[in-house]
């Protein structure tokens, strides 16, 4: 496995590359969840490249850039043992030669940005695009894996894709969950034991939900409030239904309904998401 910071050297590396590449981005700190995108794109593909860069400029100015974990050693262990080809972690002035405002950004159509993540998260998703948009240039990959714990990011990224015509196809990966149903996230390792139990509501809130709507309740006010009665003693961002072809707000509950909820624990204020289909 190459290890490579620079992109000149990542350049060489993809030419000397032959059949299928898939691209893994990631902010590293990697846990179970990005390793089951790893695992499928060694899968499906005869390279995999695992991009770890904390992009700051996703970060909103009052974000955990400066505390977000990172572990680039043992980040690089992981990947090695799974199989990956290349770990692409470049320092912040080799991809960034100015600051954001005097970047090329890609930013997402205001029709998705008016909503969930992107509302509170001003300029997110712009950062998320275009690191992306970088990554998917640098690499050429073939395809690249996208978990579906993000569900606006990768629904925006599938769109930026589209739009753009980027030549290169996504693959959404499931969430993975720690037993006890808490989706795993780098963001976890900032809970204290209260935090980390409190976050278990939002699993339960989803798996209510969602029980409620296979009862056949299908008014979305009645399984809005069950939820927010067990998120009670977190700080809630959203609890929002979209559907999941278009994301936009829906009032109906049927096949297509995704659950979206956003909170932050009491503690150490650590904002953690989570999603489901209604009727999985
Ligand atoms: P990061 O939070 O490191 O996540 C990298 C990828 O892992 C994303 O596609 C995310 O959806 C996926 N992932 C995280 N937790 C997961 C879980 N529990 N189950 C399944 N997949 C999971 O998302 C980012 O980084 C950044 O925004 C990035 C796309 C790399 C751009 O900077």
């Amino acid at each position: 496995m190459k290890i490579i910071d620079n992109i000149a050297c990542l350049k060489e590396e993809i030419k000397k590359l032959q059949g299928s590449t898939g691209l893994i981005p990631t902010m590293g700190a990697l846990h179970k969840g990005h390793l089951s995108l790893i695992k499928q794109s060694i899968k499906d593909n005869d390279n995999s490249i695992v991009s770890i860069f904390v992009n700051p400029i996703q970060f909103g100015i009052n974000e955990d850039l400066d505390k977000y974990p990172r572990q680039l050693k043992k980040d690089c262990e992981l990947c090695e043992k799974a199989g990956v080809s290349i770990v692409f972690a470049p320092k912040v002035q080799e991809i960034y030669k100015s600051d954001k405002n005097d970047l090329t950004l890609i930013c997402p159509p205001i029709t998705v940005l008016d909503k969930l993540c992107a509302k509170t998260r001003i300029g997110h998703f712009d950062g998320v695009c275009s690191i992306v948009a970088k990554l998917f240039n640098l690499t050429k990959a073939n395809r690249a894996y996208f978990g579906q714990k993000d569900a606006q990011q990768l629904f925006i990224i599938k769109k930026m894709v589209e739009d753009l015509n980027f030549d290169i196809e996504i693959i959404p990966c499931p969430i993975v969950r720690e037993e006890d149903g808490l989706a795993l996230s780098s963001r976890n390792q900032y809970l204290s034991k209260d935090d980390r139990t409190l976050a278990l509501n939002i699993q339960k809130a989803l798996k209510t939900a969602s029980g409620l709507a296979k009862q056949g309740i299908n008014d979305k006010k009645t399984i809005l409030d069950a939820c927010l009665i067990i998120l009670k003693d977190l700080e809630v961002d959203y609890v929002e239904f979209v559907d999941k072809n278009t994301f936009d707000i829906t009032e109906d509950i049927n096949k297509n309904t995704l659950l979206l909820i956003a909170a932050k624990t009491p503690q150490s204020k650590t904002r953690l998401i989570d999603n489901c289909l209604l009727y999985q």
